[in-house]
């Protein structure tokens, strides 16, 4: 942080809805920018389906050594209708989450006032907890294969890999930060323990381990299948959350409604040695494309995460006051696309109007 300090941001709008949701969140970074005394420098990269149609590429290794010298990336969207699944999610998203090594994807569940949750009775009070979901191993590792594929004696492997390193660096950012929030002071454990027994076994000890350095902050278990009936029922229990790969990328998805939908939930993929990347935990929404109808709070949110995690505190702060303002205030309606009574790039605006008078 500091007076004139400039930011390296390498800004991928992807496919789909992206460039729009993009350009909103610049607009409103730049805003903060111009407030707090900071610059941003961006460097546009086009990866995404409609490069890899034309030229085949997903994303080369050259832009993976390009984007070690960034200060942060900002993300839209990746997915596109005419590529195979897969291909770009494991050739762009996850490619850079291994290589930079972004052990971390933090996703704040946190349902903002003014915002129609489907939970009843249930207010911001309630529903302000945070997902650590470990970001680099798990089930998402890509080790695996078949055998005798297509015959009925196919055989297809996908294993799930723990390590002790991964796991503990991941438990120990999610005891920090139950530290830092001083809230609840309280880590939770998701894991399926009761069959999943060898890695379950291995968190919930490294948990145990960890939790020795921070007797302050306490230590709870609860099996993914049960957390998410409490995620509905009683999501005022929760503080951190810290969970491997899979299944934090299925919770979060069921957090996000319960936070208001996709509109809302912005997502971190953290190095906290090295260059972090921000994006809306939604995907590309191709049937919105272009149409200016998609709620962009979620990757300004995200836009908040980045010059939060770049040392811009009071920036991220009043980028989260401005979002709740808008919100709790009326002007956006609804955050489905198409209801929200006003555009894309409209609601980008408003933020940014707001960051720059609040
Ligand atoms: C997410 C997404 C990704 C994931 C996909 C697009 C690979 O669902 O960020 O949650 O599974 O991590
Ligand atoms: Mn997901």
């Amino acid at each position: 942080m500091g007076k004139g300090k400039v930011y390296k941001i390498g800004v991928i709008p992807g496919d789909g809805v992206g460039p729009e949701i993009i350009s909103a969140g610049l607009e409103v970074l730049k805003s903060a920018a111009k407030r707090f005394s900071f610059s941003l420098e961006t460097i546009n990269y086009d990866f995404g389906g409609e490069r890899y149609l034309r030229t085949g590429e997903t994303l080369p290794d050259s832009a993976i050594e390009e984007f070690k010298k960034l200060d942060a990336i900002y993300l839209g969207a990746i997915g596109h209708p005419d590529v195979k699944p897969g291909i770009l999610e494991k050739g762009i998203l996850l490619k850079i989450r291994f290589e930079l090594d972004q052990y971390i994807n933090l996703r704040p569940v946190k349902l903002y006032p003014g915002v129609w949750t489907p939970l009843k009775d249930k207010g911001p009070q309630d529903i302000d907890y945070v997902v650590v979901r470990e970001n680099t191993e798990g089930a998402y590792c890509g080790i695996g294969g078949t055998f005798k594929k297509g015959s009925q004696d196919e055989i297809a492997t996908q294993l799930d890999i723990n390590t002790r390193k991964g796991v503990e660096r991941c438990v120990r950012y999610a005891f920090e930060l139950a530290k830092k929030r001083n809230k609840k002071k309280t880590v939770t454990c998701v894991d399926k323990a009761n069959v999943l027994t060898f890695s379950g076994d291995l968190w919930r000890r490294t948990c145990q381990d960890v939790q020795k350095e921070y007797p302050e902050i306490k230590l709870d278990y609860a099996f993914v299948d049960a957390t998410c009936m409490w995620m509905v029922k009683n999501p005022e229990w929760f503080d951190v959350l810290v969970t491997n790969n899979m299944f934090g990328d299925i919770i979060t998805d069921l957090a996000a409604i319960t936070q208001g939908g996709l509109g809302v939930a912005a997502g971190g993929n953290i190095n906290p040695h090295g260059v972090s990347m921000f994006e809306p935990i939604h995907g590309s929404a191709p049937k919105y494309t272009g149409k200016n109808v998609i709620c962009p709070i979620a990757t300004i949110a995200a836009g908040g995460m980045m010059l939060e995690t770049l040392g811009e505190k009071e920036a991220a702060e009043c980028i989260e006051k401005a979002i709740c303002k808008a919100l709790s205030e009326g002007h956006i309606k609804s955050l489905e696309a198409g209801k929200m009574g006003m555009g894309t790039s409209e609601v980008g605006t408003l933020i940014a109007k707001f960051v720059s008078e609040i």
